[in-house]
């Protein structure tokens, strides 16, 4: 067992998972009650999981970075696949890390607004996020400064 640099005792090394997804509507909720939905469940499975990591929801796309055990991650991203409020999911790279990225969101998140606009433009996107296009570090360097921004996690 090694004492990692965040305090935990871990066997395995750190990683960063990020995918893409595609938005299914569900006829109950919508798409704010969907997010506080899998926002809720995600915390509470993640923070027994020891997972963290932030979820950015932009009109019909997520976008997700993931942080963990690798093995965690598999098996979070194995139950994440099957969840039928989204499709084409797509796992855009997985790398191990030193230390976490968003060490205080057990699963941060945020619905995009107006305001983020100029976060977003700093990254590139002027309009929705193309999904087949977007990178690895822009979608953690954008979650990063969007959580930078988001209230805390309560
Ligand atoms: C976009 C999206 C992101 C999700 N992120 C997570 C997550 O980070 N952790 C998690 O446990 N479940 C996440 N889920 C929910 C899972 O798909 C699944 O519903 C949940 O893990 C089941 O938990 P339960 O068996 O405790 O009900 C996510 C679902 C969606 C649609």
């Amino acid at each position: 067992m090694a004492l990692r640099r965040d305090g935990s005792m871990n066997a395995t090394p750190l990683h960063q998972l990020v995918y893409t997804s595609a938005y299914r509507a569900g006829r109950v909720h919508s798409e704010l009650q969907a997010l506080r939905a899998i926002l809720s469940v995600s915390r509470r499975n993640n923070l027994a999981a020891g997972v963290t990591g932030f979820l950015i929801f932009d009109r019909d796309s997520f976008v997700q970075v993931l942080e963990g055990p690798r093995e965690t991650l598999e098996a979070t991203m194995a139950r994440i696949e099957q969840d039928d409020r989204h499709r084409d999911v797509t796992v855009i790279g997985i790398r191990p890390i030193e230390t976490r990225a968003f060490q205080a969101w057990t699963m941060g998140g945020c619905h995009r607004t107006p305001q983020q606009q100029p976060i977003f433009a700093a990254h590139g996107i002027l309009d929705r996020i193309d999904r087949s296009k977007v990178s690895f570090e822009t979608v953690v360097s954008l979650a990063r400064d969007l959580s930078a921004q988001a209230s805390p996690q309560g």
